[in-house]
């Protein structure tokens, strides 16, 4: 998120305006929490994690008299374009913002989710990705060396995007995750089962959270109940939000938060960008509406076939 933070005050001082910070997201906004961000101001921050402008999650937004009041501390301030760089709820806000307050938005995808229709890459997935495989890759030592299954849960809210993506990255033996044709307890029983026939002493299941945080814990305890196996339970959490971002996170932050502030110079508004096959792609805030991205079904099929 930095990296965008830095191109977004950088592309617009090459175009002649002033960027403004606005700190801890729409609270922030409520608050008139917001001041000139100046391009010297950004200088260090693009191999910083999390944001130097922090955020918050903000039930008020859903109050229309209070964003009003959002709408009229950008205007008092003088501002004309609000650069917004979040997930599904930050883009859903900023539709109706636009759309209702006629405050003109882009939207910047940073979320480790990478659940949002329309691209194939959010900020934060790539760093977070890597972080839960390099975790695992730990875990894999006292898995083998103790002959022990592992439960590892990882974020994503409802999706499984991060979930399936680090299974096949880290040559899990299973993974839970809640599009998965396969999510089911007696399912996995049975490929844990077919893994110790073919003679595995050791698994490592990826579960993702799927919108229960400790749904690893549960299935650990049950598995423990039925099977009286010597299993561990490791939840990832917070680590994977963490940590100096990937390349490619520091890549597409810089070539969003220019090609927003480019787009807003030209006019355009009520957009957020994106990935698809490699290119940069633009769409309307509106598609924030349409139903979140499955992760791809063959990656779970070759979880299962790489796993023998
Ligand atoms: O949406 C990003 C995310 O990290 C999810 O993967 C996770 O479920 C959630 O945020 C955690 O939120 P919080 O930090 O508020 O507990």
């Amino acid at each position: 998120m930095n990296a965008a933070i830095r191109a977004v005050v950088r592309q617009a001082d090459a175009l002649g305006h002033e960027a403004w910070g606005i700190y801890r997201g729409y609270q922030g906004l409520l608050e008139g929490d917001l001041s000139p961000l100046p391009s010297r101001a950004c200088a260090n921050i693009l191999q910083r994690g999390g944001t130097i402008l922090q955020t918050a999650r903000c039930p008020d937004f859903y109050n229309p008299a209070l964003r009003a009041t959002a709408a009229d501390n950008l205007r008092a301030a003088g501002i004309e374009a609000l650069v917004v760089i979040g997930g599904d709820g930050s883009f859903r806000a900023a539709e109706v913002f636009q759309r209702e307050q006629g405050v003109a938005c882009a939207g910047i995808p940073g979320t480790i989710d990478n659940d949002l229709p329309g691209t194939e890459r959010t900020l934060g997935f790539d760093t977070a990705l890597n972080t839960a495989v390099e975790a695992i890759d730990r875990i894999r030592d006292t898995a083998s060396s103790h002959g022990r299954l592992f439960l590892v849960e990882v974020m994503g809210r409802s999706s499984g995007m991060l979930a399936v993506h680090t299974a096949l990255a880290c040559g899990a033996e299973a993974v839970l995750y809640p599009e998965s044709p396969d999510d089911s307890y007696e399912n996995l029983v049975s490929r844990l089962n077919a893994n110790w026939l073919r003679g595995k002493r050791s698994s490592i299941v990826v579960v993702a959270e799927g919108d229960i945080v400790g749904r690893a814990m549960a299935v650990g305890e049950r598995l423990k109940r039925d099977h009286d196996l010597d299993l561990r339970v490791v939840v990832l959490g917070h680590i994977q939000r963490g940590g100096s971002p990937s390349a490619m996170d520091r890549i597409w932050g810089s070539r969003w938060g220019c090609e927003a502030v480019r787009r807003l110079d030209r006019g355009e508004r009520g957009f957020y960008l994106g990935e698809v096959a490699g290119a940069l792609v633009a769409q309307p805030l509106s598609r924030i509406l349409e139903a979140q991205p499955l992760p791809p079904g063959d990656l779970g099929a070759l979880i299962s076939v790489l796993a023998r």
